[in-house]
């Protein structure tokens, strides 16, 4: 048991060099996502930044016996850019969570008008520091928060559409969990697509395509697709005014970066939905879908189809991309006119 602990941490360190960062580590999920970083054989420089809080985090981190480093940045003054420039100098993965969360009642919509800025900023930082790295969003309204990262990029001319995503990780997992529940089975075997966006209407799970089709029906099917659609209020409501998931989104984001660094360094059939720049449906306006991806070493190496689906999917589909299409143009012009 030993030994096979000890080779892993030996071929990790020698094949797995990953510098990665993450923006708003201070916070509700930065902390244990960073947590769960350090933890990762692939990364061995992780850089945690946030207006406050990071230094600490990084120190408490950096005692952790993996093989990497840790280092914490918070700027010094309200202007200085510099801590920021530092935590990014040519990072290979960066992940976003900064921002504010949802309190009782709010959408993830009600969060643009603060997120959107942070955002904003954060995206033009990377641009300038680290126009290569896959970019990972998690701070919401995901649906508008990665056409922004989109239109900053290209504003600075290094867009590159197979390094940005949208994490949508948390919706797939509470799909796996709950359906899990529902049947009695074991939810780490669980697989359900779940695609479109990350917000209310816009999560499309497709139940028909997983084995349980036919137990799944009527009243029990239009429960468990509300559940994950909405499944983030059962925590924001539990949490009474303290933030949204956190825990659970720090243990999806971290499987999701595992995966991105899986297909950088070339392992195959690497597959996850996520949020990304997709031609399935342009022809539509819609400029940005989730739908399983193989992630390789360029980022994105194909974007996969959804499949074929039921009638009652074929109708939640056509709102999904209703409400998507306003979401990611909301985005799209928050840095087109202005
Ligand atoms: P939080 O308030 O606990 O932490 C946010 C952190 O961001 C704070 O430490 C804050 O100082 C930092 N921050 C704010 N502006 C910053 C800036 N300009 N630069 C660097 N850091 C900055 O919030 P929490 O719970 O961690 O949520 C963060 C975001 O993630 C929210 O927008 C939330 O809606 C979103 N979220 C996304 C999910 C997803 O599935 N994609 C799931 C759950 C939350």
């Amino acid at each position: 048991m030993l030994r096979n602990v000890a080779r892993r941490q030996f071929s990790s360190t020698a094949f797995n060099p990953y510098k990665v960062t993450v923006l708003g580590a201070g916070g509700g999920i930065g902390q244990p996502l960073s947590l769960l970083l350090k933890l990762n054989h692939k990364v061995t420089d992780l850089r945690l930044f946030d207006l406050k809080g990071a230094k600490g985090v990084a120190a408490d981190l950096s005692h952790i016996p993996t093989n990497s480093t840790v280092t914490g940045f918070t700027p010094e003054s309200k202007e200085s850019q510099a801590e920021l420039a530092a935590a990014l100098k040519d990072t290979e993965v960066v992940l976003i969570p900064a921002g504010v969360p949802r309190k009782p009642g709010m959408t993830r919509d009600d969060l643009f008008s603060i997120n959107a800025g942070i955002v904003r900023d954060l995206a033009t930082a990377v641009a300038k520091n680290a126009p290569n790295a896959a970019i990972l969003v998690i701070s919401n309204p995901v649906n508008s928060t990665v056409p922004i990262v989109a239109e900053v990029l290209k504003q600075n001319g290094v867009y590159n559409p197979k390094k940005l995503f949208g994490v949508t990780t948390l919706d797939v997992i509470r799909a796996s969990r709950f359906i899990s529940e529902i049947r009695n089975t074991d939810p780490t075997t669980e697989r359900v697509s779940v695609v479109g966006g990350h917000s209310g209407i816009t999560i499309l799970p497709l139940i028909s395509q997983t084995k349980h089709k036919s137990q799944i029906q009527g009243e029990t099917l239009d429960k468990l697709v509300h559940r994950i659609q909405f499944g983030g209020d059962e925590v924001v409501q539990a949490k009474n005014g303290a933030g949204s998931a956190t825990l659970s989104m720090a243990h999806a984001g971290a499987r999701f970066a595992n995966s991105v660094l899986a297909g950088l360094e070339g392992e195959r059939d690497v597959i996850e939905p996520t949020f990304v720049d997709s031609p399935l449906y342009k022809d539509e306006g819609i400029d940005f879908f989730a739908s399983p991806v193989t992630l390789g070493p360029q980022g994105v190496e194909k974007i996969h189809g959804i499949g074929q689906l039921s009638d009652k999917e074929e109708e939640m589909l056509a709102k999904c991309k209703e409400t998507l299409k306003k979401s990611i143009e909301k985005g799209q012009s928050f840095i087109t006119s202005n």
